[in-house]
């Protein structure tokens, strides 16, 4: 065990920090693989029990039990990043926590994304935050939330700004899809299992479609930020991307981050939004009206307290991007993601291209001509891609599937599928993404964070299919809410088989 980190949250009064950071922290705790403090941070005037009172009264019951040990390190120190004198105090306490020890601090940026760059610059000022202490030790590091800018000229700013005071490697930056088991094992399943591997390229992928949906609606005290954000910024540009870049990307050679890292930028650099020629039939955006969802009725974003009136932001968003590499090249990549969808739910399909000539499922009496007429007009069309799902969320799965000659004497052949599901091969429970991505900050492992090349290519993405919408004056699609979105995304599929996976 190397000496306990001081992990100091800065915003320790936000939601962020009371319904994700500390039950991750109490969990983090209680997995016991690394001691921690954690020293809060924050304007309001408290005291480390009233913030310690505070915490406990957000943890669920079963956190709340375990928190009794990690309580004692919990501390809370109020400053303000405006106001020098409260963080040389700060600066004075987390000392004194630390005992005379020269111990690790991670600064957690839980702040709103206007005052990263100023908590920066303050605690660098005050010389807490020194430049080029990102390995082992009394390291320095820094992990920042998401949005991480708002486009690529401010996210290239903010990332010019960090790099002014610190290195490359003390900057954590943090996307939660990362953290999770599923979309790490993305990487496990690609790599490891040597049989897809030679498949996995357009001689023999059809397209790859990747769905975020989400039954919520736009969270309340929420919808002032979500509704300057919209679909696109919010979930595509970060979690959705960071989901393609892992099923895309070229194999690693080896699993160091800078490994890894180079080969997912390489990939987003080579992703395309659609041109402005097809970008009003490769797109869509959309936003929900009034429907029902889960049985209840939902009100339409429009209705959403603290929307503006005739807002035109988007809660949905598809689109047909393509990749520009020798594997991909000419293989659709088509990504999904709404709010108020029928069913919350991520996923990745990988359909394979069909067999060049259908042999099977002739029906009964059908000569060869008729067949081969009815296969070539479309009438006859039961072939059957095999579609390799792999299921992120809720549902932790993956399933291949394809055909099986169905017995008698006729060669029919019927649907079937195999399946692998992690609540059924393991027992222990996937830990939440934030709890794993704190302890590797800790570690100083960033693998699974965001580099800085990696955010830019990633909003340079974004920008064009916004930017693109904005020239052509895309309308915008309304889909009841509890439904499947937009049925304009349907026509996504031109030149394919199948349609949009259904969770
Ligand atoms: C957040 C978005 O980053 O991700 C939210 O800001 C979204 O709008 C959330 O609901 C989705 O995360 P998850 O883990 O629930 O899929």
């Amino acid at each position: 065990m190397t000496s306990p980190a001081q992990i100091v949250i800065l915003g320790a009064s936000g939601d962020l920090t009371l319904k994700k950071l500390m039950p991750a922290l109490v969990g983090a705790a209680r997995a016991g693989k690394r001691a921690f403090s954690v020293v809060g941070v924050s304007r309001s005037e408290l005291d480390d029990d009233a913030f310690r009172a505070r915490v406990a009264d957000a943890l669920d019951d079963d956190a709340r039990a375990a928190f009794g040990d990690l309580a004692p390190r919990v501390h809370y120190q109020p400053a303000d990043v405006s106001d020098e004198a409260s963080l040389r105090a700060l600066s004075e306490r987390l000392d004194e926590l630390a005992g005379g020890e020269e111990v690790g601090r991670l600064f957690y940026l839980a702040l709103k994304p206007e005052l990263f760059a100023p908590a920066v610059s303050a605690l660098s000022d005050v010389g807490l935050l020194p430049r080029g202490c990102g390995r082992e030790g009394a390291f320095r590091r820094l992990v920042i939330e998401k949005p991480f800018g708002s486009d690529l000229a401010s996210a290239r700013r903010l990332n010019a700004e960090l790099h002014a005071l610190l290195d490359e490697d003390q900057i954590f930056r943090i996307d939660h899809y990362l953290g999770k088991e599923t979309v790490q094992n993305l990487l496990g399943f690609r790599f490891h299992n040597a049989i897809f591997e030679p498949l996995w390229s357009r001689h023999h992928v059809e397209l790859v479609q990747i769905t975020v949906a989400e039954d919520i609606a736009v969270e309340k005290g929420r919808a002032a930020f979500y509704d300057g954000t919209g679909a696109v910024r919010d979930v595509v540009q970060n979690h959705m991307l960071q989901v393609l870049a892992l099923v895309a990307m070229e194999p690693p050679v080896s699993l160091a981050p800078e490994a890894i890292r180079d080969q997912k930028v390489q990939v987003l650099r080579a992703l395309r939004a659609p041109d402005r020629e097809d970008i009003l039939r490769h797109s869509v955006r959309g936003q929900y009206t009034a429907g029902e969802v889960g049985g209840r009725e939902a009100r339409a974003y429009l209705d959403e307290e603290g929307v503006p009136e005739g807002s035109t932001t988007e809660t949905y968003a598809a689109v047909r991007a393509s990749i520009d590499t020798w594997r991909w090249s000419g293989v659709p990549f088509l990504l999904r993601h709404g709010k108020r969808l029928r069913k919350k739910y991520t996923e990745v399909q990988v359909q394979f291209r069909t067999p060049p000539l259908q042999l099977f499922n002739r029906p009964e009496g059908m000569d060869d001509a008729e067949f081969s007429r009815r296969l070539r007009d479309g009438s006859l069309c039961q072939i059957r891609p095999n579609v390799l799902t792999l299921s992120i969320q809720p549902r932790e799965a993956i399933s291949l599937s394809f055909g099986v000659k169905r017995p008698g004497a006729a060669m029919v052949m019927s649907p079937a599928r195999l399946d692998f599901d992690y609540r059924d091969a393991f027992d222990a429970k996937s830990a939440p993404a934030y709890e794993r991505l704190i302890l590797d900050a800790l570690a100083g492992d960033a693998t699974l964070f965001l580099r800085a090349d990696e955010i830019e290519a990633s909003w340079a993405f974004a920008d064009a299919l916004l930017d693109g919408w904005a020239a052509a004056d895309a309308p915008l699609a309304p889909y009841p809410a509890g439904s499947d979105g937009p049925d304009a995304a349907d026509a996504l599929f031109e030149g394919c088989e199948g349609g949009w996976s259904r969770g």
